[in-house]
């Protein structure tokens, strides 16, 4: 039985209570349960003795984007990876931060956002340029002046008629992806964009024109990757609809008009957000592109708090999710500069793996690793995927630890994730390591439950508690 009490707190907005017991006890029915989940609930009691969980349904609406879809400025740029300022605000306030913030992951800057409406410094980065280029985007501050300035160019844009030019692009795969007259459309647009002298207010057309990029194409990004629109599921598979056919029944004759309405509609909710004052405050992030592996090369300053949602280690590549904007938006010029990008990314996934050896060795990690059943992996990689992501998680968190201000705390929004029918707890592994550095494990905040592949749905029934998203908040 697990024993929940009151948590004390001033997360006034969130009621959140203290789960005291180990979550996980046999069933009564022993023989329902494989040699292999015993195995694995003996790793699991053991990585969660004295780990002070708390049960946080209250964030479960917190940790992803759906409310920023609706939210000023995070609204300008749909990152789905995101998760929301209230949940960032709440963390600010519960540890009564008043130094410099961080996020080493830091994605369209939703950390760094918060930071600002609480006046507070801060510094991101991220690897991947759209990232970047949306977080400063968002956390910049725009005068009368600017305002004047981005009205002027509306205008102008307004007037752009049809060009009868043939623009042209390095993604291979735009012919399928795009309608031809969409396609060309939104390659007007942004060869029009390109023309602004006024780069501030020529990056905030940019990340309009970004923004509606998945709304007129032919795909959706969902779970590892891209999907297309085209392509439906049925009772009995999926069934594809003939590109012509399908591009006839979802988009009117005018296509100009089609991106040319979407792309002021957005470019007017932006603007209303800038004239309304939404996020204005004299505090400028500092946004880097890199690797947060390296951030100490980049600033020495001491931090207070970091909080961030690294990839999760469930093979997702966010640049493969990201691949249309980043060929389309010219981040990406060729197929070497795409595979170096994927390179440079955290171990997440089969495509992130760059020969760097594995230092960090965790006994739980490698018991539960000798439990996957290599027949059902559907990558000879993963093994090494897995480790390669804690020895990444073990030097990001080293760093964190030396630059941290004592008394200063790290928040982590984190997955847990599955192969072969075994759970990856990584939020316990991560509480493991951050004690063996050196730092105190305050709470493990258990937001919601995740879902599996259907594959491994059944496989998992007994152990679905283990796969959820927590967040890990650790002091120094
Ligand atoms: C879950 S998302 C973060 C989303 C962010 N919290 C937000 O609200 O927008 C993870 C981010 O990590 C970035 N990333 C992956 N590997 C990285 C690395 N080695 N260094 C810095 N950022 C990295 C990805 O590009 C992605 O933007």
């Amino acid at each position: 039985m697990e024993r929940a009490e009151t948590y004390k707190t001033n997360f006034s907005d969130f009621e959140v209570t203290i789960v005291s017991e180990p979550s996980g006890t046999l069933p009564l029915f022993e023989t329902s349960v494989s040699d292999n989940q015993k195995e694995q609930l003996k790793i699991f009691n053991s990585l969660e003795n004295n780990v002070p969980f708390v049960n946080a349904i209250s964030f479960s609406n917190q940790v992803h984007f759906q409310n920023a879809y609706l939210t000023p400025i995070q609204r300008w740029f749909p990152y789905r990876e995101g998760y929301s300022t209230r949940l960032v605000n709440a963390f600010i306030k519960e540890l009564n931060i008043t130094g410099n913030v961080f996020d080493p992951f830091c994605g369209s800057g939703t950390t760094l956002l918060a930071s600002r409406q609480n006046n507070l410094n801060s510094f991101g980065i991220d690897v991947n340029p759209i990232s970047v280029l949306v977080a400063k985007v968002e956390n910049e501050k725009y005068s009368n002046a600017d305002i004047e300035n981005f009205e002027k160019e509306f205008e102008q844009l307004k007037m752009i008629s049809k060009s009868d030019e043939n623009f042209h692009t390095s993604f291979e795969l735009a012919d399928k992806v795009f309608n031809k007259d969409i396609l060309q459309t939104l390659l007007q647009y942004k060869n029009e964009i390109k023309k602004f002298t006024n780069t501030k207010i020529q990056n905030l057309f940019f990340v309009a024109w970004l923004a509606i990029i998945e709304e007129v194409s032919n795909i959706k990004k969902e779970g590892n990757g891209i999907k297309y629109k085209n392509r439906k599921r049925t009772a009995n598979g999926y069934i594809n609809i003939e590109k012509d056919v399908w591009e006839k029944r979802v988009y009117p004759e005018d296509k100009f008009n089609y991106v040319k309405t979407k792309l002021e509609r957005h470019l007017e909710i932006i603007l209303s957000d800038i004239k309304n004052d939404f996020g204005n405050s004299d505090k400028q992030p500092n946004i880097f592109k890199g690797s947060c592996l390296e951030f100490d090369k980049l600033f020495s300053d001491q931090i207070q708090f970091t909080f961030f949602s690294p990839p999760y280690c469930n093979c997702f590549d966010y640049f493969e999710i990201h691949k249309v904007d980043l060929w389309l938006g010219e981040f990406v010029k060729n197929k070497e500069e795409f595979k170096t990008l994927r390179n440079t990314g955290f171990r997440s996934n089969t495509n992130s793996l760059n020969h760097k050896s594995i230092l960090y060795k965790n006994e739980h990690l490698e018991n539960l690793i000798s439990l996957f059943n290599s027949e059902k992996l559907w990558n000879i990689k993963i093994p090494n995927v897995v480790r390669g992501y804690f020895d990444d998680t073990h030097s990001l968190l080293n760093k964190l630890y030396l630059q941290t201000t004592k008394g200063g705390y790290v928040g982590i929004v984190v997955g847990n994730s599955a192969y072969s029918g075994v759970i990856i707890p990584a939020d316990v592994l991560i509480s493991e390591i951050a004690k063996e550095i050196g730092f105190k494990v305050k709470n493990v905040f258990v937001t919601r439950h995740l879902t599996t592949s259907s594959q491994q749905k059944q496989e998992l029934e007994f152990l679905k508690y283990y796969l959820r998203e927590s967040i890990v908040l650790l002091e120094k």
